[in-house]
């Protein structure tokens, strides 16, 4: 696989210079969606409509999808000289990238009950999406991030773990949470109870915002950053259609649940 990176880049510089311009890219896409989203709801789930392709199989579309953000990042772990995995700040980001991608690509799609199938331009979008990403990400923490010694120790690092973490914990659970809503068989909605959506709509999304900034305070990257923005920016509009939504179809709704922030928004 070096061969085929230098194949791609005369040297290192020169990636490491493509890896930044792609993390730029990630920003402008970020406006780009954001102002999109103002529109529009990301088309999948409880919005998905013919208008966008042909629908594919939750199950299928989530795995597929999801797959490339764990086995690109593989690959280039066991297939590249990856001169800086040996260092522990690099390893323990590593380790939260997988921990996610784990659970992502291979156990939350086959626990889903019910879910509506995906467009196919959602589903091409999101393959993209995880192959560009997971590249970037691993690429960069397992070539070229330097950290100093002392980072795992600093504060940025601390609390961006423990964000990370919580986030991830929160996502996990309000996950869960959505799932045991339906018996199997149903593929209605019913309102969440328990965990964060006492206080949001938007429990899991919360969640990953929440695990992603820690991520990019614990990494202090522009690509870790790009990456942040990017998720809030979807799953914040997401959060708010959800919850639109949901006072828009049930009367008894919770009054006192917010969209995305408890108590503020
Ligand atoms: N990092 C990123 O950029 C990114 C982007 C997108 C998603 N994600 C993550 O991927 C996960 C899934 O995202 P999503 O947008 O599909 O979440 P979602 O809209 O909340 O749906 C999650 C699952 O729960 C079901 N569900 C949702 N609300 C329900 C209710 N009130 N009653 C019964 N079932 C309900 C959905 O079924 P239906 O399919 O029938 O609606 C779906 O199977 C989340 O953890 C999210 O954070 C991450």
């Amino acid at each position: 696989m070096d061969a085929l990176l230098s194949l791609l880049f005369s040297s290192e510089e020169e990636e490491l210079y493509m890896l930044d311009r792609m993390a730029y890219l990630m920003f402008l896409m970020a406006a780009c969606t954001f102002i999109t989203l103002l529109f529009e709801n990301v088309p999948y789930g409880r919005y998905a409509t013919s208008k966008y392709g042909f629908p594919v199989n939750a199950r299928f579309a989530w795995f597929v999808q999801e797959l490339p953000a764990l086995l690109l990042p593989l690959c280039l772990l066991l297939w590249t000289s990856s001169s800086k995995t040996s260092l522990l700040p690099n390893q323990l980001l590593i380790a939260m990238y997988f921990l996610h991608y784990v659970q992502r690509a291979c156990i939350y799609p086959f626990l889903i009950r019910g879910g509506k199938p995906t467009p196919f331009a959602s589903f091409a979008l999101a393959f993209v999406f995880c192959c560009y990403n997971g590249f970037m990400q691993i690429r960069y923490l397992s070539h070229y991030a330097e950290y100093p010694a002392y980072w795992v120790t600093h504060p940025c690092f601390l609390i961006g773990s423990v964000l990370w973490f919580v986030g991830w914990f929160i996502n996990v659970q309000s996950d869960h949470i959505l799932r045991n809503l339906r018996k199997p068989g149903e593929t209605g909605y019913k309102v969440p109870k328990g965990g964060m959506f006492e206080y949001v709509s938007g429990a899991n999304f919360l969640g990953e915002i929440t695990e992603w900034a820690g991520f990019a305070l614990a990494g202090h990257s522009v690509h870790s950053a790009a990456f942040a923005i990017f998720t809030a920016v979807v799953l914040a509009s997401r959060a708010v259609a959800h919850h639109k939504w949901y006072l828009a179809k049930f009367e008894d709704y919770p009054k006192s649940r917010k969209a995305l922030i408890p108590f503020l928004f």
